[in-house]
């Protein structure tokens, strides 16, 4: 181990994040009562310059009269380069109190924007002398931001998770794609010609190391990283496999553009009732196996070791969470 020690992010459950336009107010209620982990507020993309006022005043409005239940509650404020982000932060904040946990902080670039805002909402939480402490959500979804992505993970405590935008980022480094979040088929490979045999095409996934590049430096920080958007949803088979393969690199959560993502998104970032039960049974062997002595054991004909019991520890902790958020 290195005598680094990473510490990690306040711990959440943020296996499904519902994206709400801050300029569709009727909707706050149906997130409010749905199983989404965490809602996110958006004053960004999702609200059209015309309407980023009056939305910033539906936020407000929500986040103090509707009741969020235990929701994790963000509001995604706008972009560094824009002159509404200033009043997103000041507003916001200040006219809510404490309900709101976190704000995210779309198209980061470098980790000088994080300490920006940082700077800001340390001034109001202590004019306020407030004692909770709001946390950051950080959109990895430009060139610059994937670049700089270790730097910018690493520049505040309030720092809690990295997201992977995939539509800002294709834009931003000008891939091919004109989905939200799928695979291209273009992508992908041509098995080599051999004699009496077809040729198979296989598509790949294109994402492979824009979502794993930020899991590392999310989780070389502590943080969660969290997929994106999935465009399609009229395609929940389509999202699922998405948000597979965001899991198997590493990710814990996906957003949902639309409630019906929310449950298979939740459904994809929880154990199985057979991993929880085999990781307790993980614990259990290695606890014996260290009264005799031994490091290795075998478990169902696989070997097991030391670093197994980390594992089934996190796999154990997150059924807890789940269990007590009611499922
Ligand atoms: N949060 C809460 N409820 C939502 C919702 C959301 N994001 N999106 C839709 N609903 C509700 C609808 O009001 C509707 O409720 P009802 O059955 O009581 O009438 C129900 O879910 C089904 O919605 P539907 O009619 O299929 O969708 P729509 O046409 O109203 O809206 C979108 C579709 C995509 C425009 C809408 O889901 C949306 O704005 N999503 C968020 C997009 C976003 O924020 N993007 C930015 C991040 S990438
Ligand atoms: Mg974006």
């Amino acid at each position: 181990m290195s005598f680094t020690i990473v510490e990690p992010a306040p711990a959440r459950l943020n296996r499904s994040e519902l994206a709400v336009p801050g300029s569709r107010p009727e909707l706050f209620e149906k997130a409010a009562a749905g199983p989404a982990d965490v809602i996110f507020l958006d004053l960004e993309d999702a609200v059209a310059p015309d309407d980023k006022v009056q939305a910033r005043k539906n936020i407000i409005e929500g986040l103090n009269d509707i009741d969020w239940g235990s929701k994790t509650l963000s509001v995604r404020i706008n972009g560094l380069d824009t002159h509404y982000m200033y009043r997103d932060v000041v507003d916001v904040l200040e006219q809510t109190g404490e309900r709101l946990d976190l704000i995210m902080i779309p198209k980061a670039g470098t980790a000088a924007d994080i300490y920006a805002i940082d700077m800001l909402v340390t001034q109001i939480e202590d004019a306020k002398g407030w004692q909770k402490k709001i946390g950051f959500e950080i959109i990895i979804e430009t060139a610059l931001g994937m670049q700089n992505v270790a730097e910018i993970a690493a520049a505040s405590k309030r720092n809690e998770s990295l997201h992977f935008g995939v539509a800002d980022y294709a834009a931003s480094t000008k891939a091919r794609t004109t989905v939200i979040g799928g695979p291209n088929a273009l992508y992908g490979v041509l098995t080599d010609v051999e004699e009496g045999k077809d040729r198979d095409y296989h598509w790949g996934d294109m994402w492979h190391y824009a979502v794993s590049h930020m899991v590392v430096a999310a989780r070389a920080n502590g943080l969660r990283p969290i997929d994106g958007p999935f465009g399609d949803f009229s395609d929940p088979d389509g999202f699922r496999a998405q948000a597979n393969r965001a899991a198997c690199l590493g990710c814990e959560g996906k957003w949902a553009i639309h409630p019906s993502q929310t449950a298979i998104a939740n459904e994809v970032n929880s154990p199985s009732a057979e991993e929880v039960d085999r990781a307790k049974r993980i614990l259990e062997a290695m606890e014996q196996a260290q009264k005799e002595g031994k490091g290795a054991v075998a478990l169902d004909g696989r070997l097991i070791d030391i670093a197994s019991i980390k594992q089934a520890e996190v796999m154990v902790r997150k059924a807890e969470q789940i269990a007590a958020a009611g499922g």
